[in-house]
């Protein structure tokens, strides 16, 4: 006599596989919910950038695909049955090339994407498109002692602000450093505290912060940059291909579903 199967039994083959292009808590999250809802087999992509990743739930894929040629393959090869867009809102080259490959094979594609910060009262915020629009706006507001809080790999467009003082805030240490003129690098993790991210910015004085639009939940330096009137100079985030999309993990699972019967 065989044992009656348990649906966590069920073989994978039987399951829906999931693309998941991930890198952020969202990616994490969706996997987990998608083994969790045990109707179907994630797999989850990244792109390679961390040396030792976090495992998400399910199955885990790294590098790069080969362009959205090489996502086409892969779709096909692996028989994908949807593909959803967890990047960082700031990866927008996987958004293309996601979007390409999936009309190409006919897979269905979701974005999921955390909503951006909005400014709201007493928000002091320069809205720029890119890097070299931050440098012109902090010559024009004068700003002379600025935080740096948009990660290592970026920071060389402002090393030709040579008046500006500038504190670069990021997990490791810029690699080259750029020839900055006045610079400090404050090695950091988040999340950080409100009340830590006020007295960091009147300890050192700073009176412009330059971010960019990440989004999710509410961001602490903005609030204390808030109470304490400093200036933001935030870059805002580029241009995506117009998709289905959803903000939560919730709605990317009904999705999931519906795009079953559909
Ligand atoms: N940019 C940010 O600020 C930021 C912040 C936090 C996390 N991340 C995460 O870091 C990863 C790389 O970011 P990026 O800004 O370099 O991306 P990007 O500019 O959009 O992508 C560059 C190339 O990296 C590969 N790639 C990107 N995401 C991938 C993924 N999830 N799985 C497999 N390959 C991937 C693709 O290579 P092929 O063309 O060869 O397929 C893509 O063409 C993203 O997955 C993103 O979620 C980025």
């Amino acid at each position: 006599m065989t044992a009656p199967r348990l649906p966590f039994d069920r073989p994978s083959a039987d399951r829906r596989r999931i693309l998941v292009l991930g890198g952020t808590t969202e990616g994490y999250a969706l996997a987990e919910a998608l083994v969790a809802a045990d109707r179907w087999d994630p797999v989850s992509s990244l792109a390679g950038r961390t040396a030792t990743p976090r495992p998400p739930a399910g199955t885990l894929r790294v590098g790069g695909f080969g362009g959205p040629e090489g996502l086409a393959r892969y779709l096909t090869a692996e028989g994908i049955a949807a593909v959803i867009d967890a990047t960082h809102p700031f990866a927008s080259r996987m958004g293309w090339n996601a979007a390409t490959a999936c009309a190409a094979t006919g897979v269905p594609l979701l974005r999921l994407e955390r909503p951006r910060w909005v400014p709201g009262d007493g928000d002091a915020w320069t809205l720029v498109p890119d890097w070299e629009a931050a440098v012109t706006a902090l010559r024009t507001l004068g700003a002379r002692r600025v935080l740096l809080a948009i990660g290592r790999q970026e920071v060389a467009p402002f090393a030709g602000l040579e008046a500006v003082w500038m504190l670069i805030r990021s997990v490791q240490a810029p690699d080259p450093m750029p020839p900055f003129a006045q610079a400090e690098v404050l090695l950091a993790r988040g999340p950080f505290t409100q009340e830590d991210e006020a007295a960091l910015l009147r300890d050192r004085r700073i009176d412009t912060i330059v971010c960019k639009n990440s989004g999710g939940v509410t961001d602490a330096k903005l609030a204390a940059a808030r109470s304490l009137g400093v200036r933001v100079v935030m870059r805002d985030r580029p241009t995506r291909p117009d998709t289905a999309t959803a903000a939560t993990v919730a709605e990317a699972l009904a999705w999931v579903a519906r795009s079953e019967t559909a």
